[in-house]
């Protein structure tokens, strides 16, 4: 056994060791090691349960998704602040297929041709975004990890305690195209108000690229804020983000980085401001795409012009969003460097809200997400990076065996902000 397998190995097991709660029995593997753990099962829509302290969340096999977020509000009243669907099963079965919650893998985010280079060979991997006929049915690049890429598959669950679960997944060598073998273990905690997430994965037998994130949606008013369906008004801070990573028409990185001049569009860092601030400047037309208004955009966290530093105990968050309707605030903390927002441009009415979301009272708003009902705030590294080697981006994009592993970390922090900043809140629609 390599060393770095062994100490993969020895962290899943330190994972394991944690107290676990009494129930079935559950077994996963690392390489040709079989561990153990427990779980009290899944509930009868599929979902597996975990709570801390104000804060409980559901999680299911596909895609290690997040599918519920409990909060309770400034005014008491709970909220599920995430997307997701009422049942596990209905994941597979939705066309629009929202990367709902889920970890995009092995490499999340888009790749330019659906192809890339590593030490002079040149892997194609399987197409499925922007198709182009005749040429390109399926299309001319490649997201989140391919057609099916792991947000599309079922994981294993191998711990599950009372505030926190770990999936894992192996993906074989030429799965979608991807050179070698991958391991990954993924395992989501729950704190006082917090939601902390931990992604390692090990290239076992070939040199492959790893970039991973979780694709959340969010909407801290639960989707039941009665002025208005979207989440426009909420506020986004990226503090570090003074750049951002350029892209095409088809939102494919051409390679450059451009600075995010204060007062533009993109200038979420010199004062937070609302998602929807600038939905009638004439900038904001193809900023994500052509013809897209709004945001599909992978913000670089120069946290490195801090020096050295220890991301947990940052002061400021690389992303704060807030919700000034319900009060909820989200800090974001992370280890990665990156960092993507879409703000739900493309949803079009077409998803169901969960049971635990939307107007509790009679109400003729539909009960789906609407255009811009959500927002996604990705953790990753810079996009498209494994063809762009001018960024120098390999020590975190590519991984061969025996080598470090690759580590995603990031923090959710949960908090309480009645700030009315001039915005109306419960009570004032
Ligand atoms: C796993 O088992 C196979 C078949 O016994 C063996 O060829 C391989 O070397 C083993 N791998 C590791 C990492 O021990
Ligand atoms: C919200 O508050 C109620 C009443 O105090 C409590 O029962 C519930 O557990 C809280 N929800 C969360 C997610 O903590
Ligand atoms: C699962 O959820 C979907 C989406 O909300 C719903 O259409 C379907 O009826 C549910 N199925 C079951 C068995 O509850
Ligand atoms: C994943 O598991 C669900 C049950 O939770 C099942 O309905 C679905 O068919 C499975 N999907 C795949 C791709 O295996
Ligand atoms: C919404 O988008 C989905 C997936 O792209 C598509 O299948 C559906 O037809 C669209 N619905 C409407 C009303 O445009
Ligand atoms: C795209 O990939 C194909 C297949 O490998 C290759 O023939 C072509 O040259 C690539 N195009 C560009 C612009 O890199
Ligand atoms: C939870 O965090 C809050 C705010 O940081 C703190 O006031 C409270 O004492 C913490 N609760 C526990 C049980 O640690
Ligand atoms: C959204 O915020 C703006 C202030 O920026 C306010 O004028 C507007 O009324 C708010 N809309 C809703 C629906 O809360
Ligand atoms: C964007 O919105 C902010 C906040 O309202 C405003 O200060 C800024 O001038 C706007 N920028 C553009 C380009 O419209
Ligand atoms: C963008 O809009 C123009 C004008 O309506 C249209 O001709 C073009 O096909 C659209 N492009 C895409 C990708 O939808
Ligand atoms: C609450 O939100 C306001 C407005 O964005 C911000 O200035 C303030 O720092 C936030 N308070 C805390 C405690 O995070
Ligand atoms: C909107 O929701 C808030 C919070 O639940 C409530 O206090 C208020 O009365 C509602 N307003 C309307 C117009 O329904």
């Amino acid at each position: 056994m390599r060393v770095s397998t062994l100490g993969f190995a020895l962290w899943a097991l330190a994972v394991l060791a944690r107290p676990q709660t009494p129930g079935q029995t559950l077994t996963g593997t690392v390489g040709n090691d079989t561990i153990a753990g427990s779980s009290s099962g899944p509930d009868k829509n599929g979902k597996y349960e975990i709570s801390g302290i104000g804060i409980r969340a559901d999680f299911i096999a596909y895609g290690a998704s997040i599918s519920n977020l409990f909060l309770n509000d400034s005014a008491g009243v709970e909220r599920d602040v995430v997307g997701g669907f009422d049942n596990a099963s209905y994941y597979s079965v939705d066309r629009q297929h929202p990367h709902f919650g889920g970890v995009p893998g092995r490499y999340a985010n888009r790749i330019k041709n659906s192809s890339f280079v590593i030490d002079g060979t040149t892997y194609n991997i399987l197409p499925n975004d922007n198709p182009l006929p005749p040429d390109h049915p399926e299309g001319v690049d490649t997201l989140h990890g391919g057609p099916n890429g792991w947000d599309w598959r079922n994981w294993t669950v191998v711990a599950h305690t009372s505030n926190s679960i770990t999936f894992s997944i192996t993906d074989q060598d030429g799965d979608q195209g991807f050179p070698g073998e991958v391991v990954s273990y993924v395992t989501y905690t729950l704190g006082n108000m917090t939601w902390d997430i931990r992604m390692v994965a090990l290239a076992t037998t070939k040199v492959t690229p790893i970039m991973l994130s979780s694709h959340t949606y969010w909407n801290l008013d639960g989707f039941a804020n009665n002025n208005t369906a979207t989440a426009l008004n909420h506020s986004l801070w990226l503090p570090y983000s003074g750049e951002r990573v350029g892209v095409d028409s088809i939102l494919i990185p051409t390679g450059d980085i451009l600075s995010n001049q204060p007062g533009s569009v993109n200038d979420f860092w010199s004062t937070p401001k609302q998602i929807g601030a600038n939905f009638s400047n004439p900038d904001l037309l193809g900023n994500c795409g052509e013809n897209c208004t709004g945001y599909d955009n992978c913000y670089v966290n120069n946290l490195r012009h801090e020096g050295t530093y220890d991301w947990r105990e940052q002061e400021v968050p690389v992303a704060r969003l807030r919700s000034a309707w319900s009060g909820i605030q989200l800090d974001v903390f992370t280890d990665q460097d990156a960092f993507q927002v879409y703000s739900c441009g493309g949803q079009n009415g077409s998803m169901a809200l969960k049971n635990t979301q939307g107007l509790s009272d009679v109400s003729d708003r539909p009960r789906t997400i609407q255009q811009y009902g959500c927002v996604v705030l990705e953790v990753q590294d810079y996009i498209d990076g494994i063809n762009q080697p001018q960024w120098g981006r390999g020590k975190k994009q590519i991984f061969e065996p025996g080598g470090d592993p690759y580590v995603l970390q990031a923090s959710y922090r949960f908090s309480l902000n009645d700030t009315m900043m001039g915005l109306l809140g419960p009570g004032s629609g």
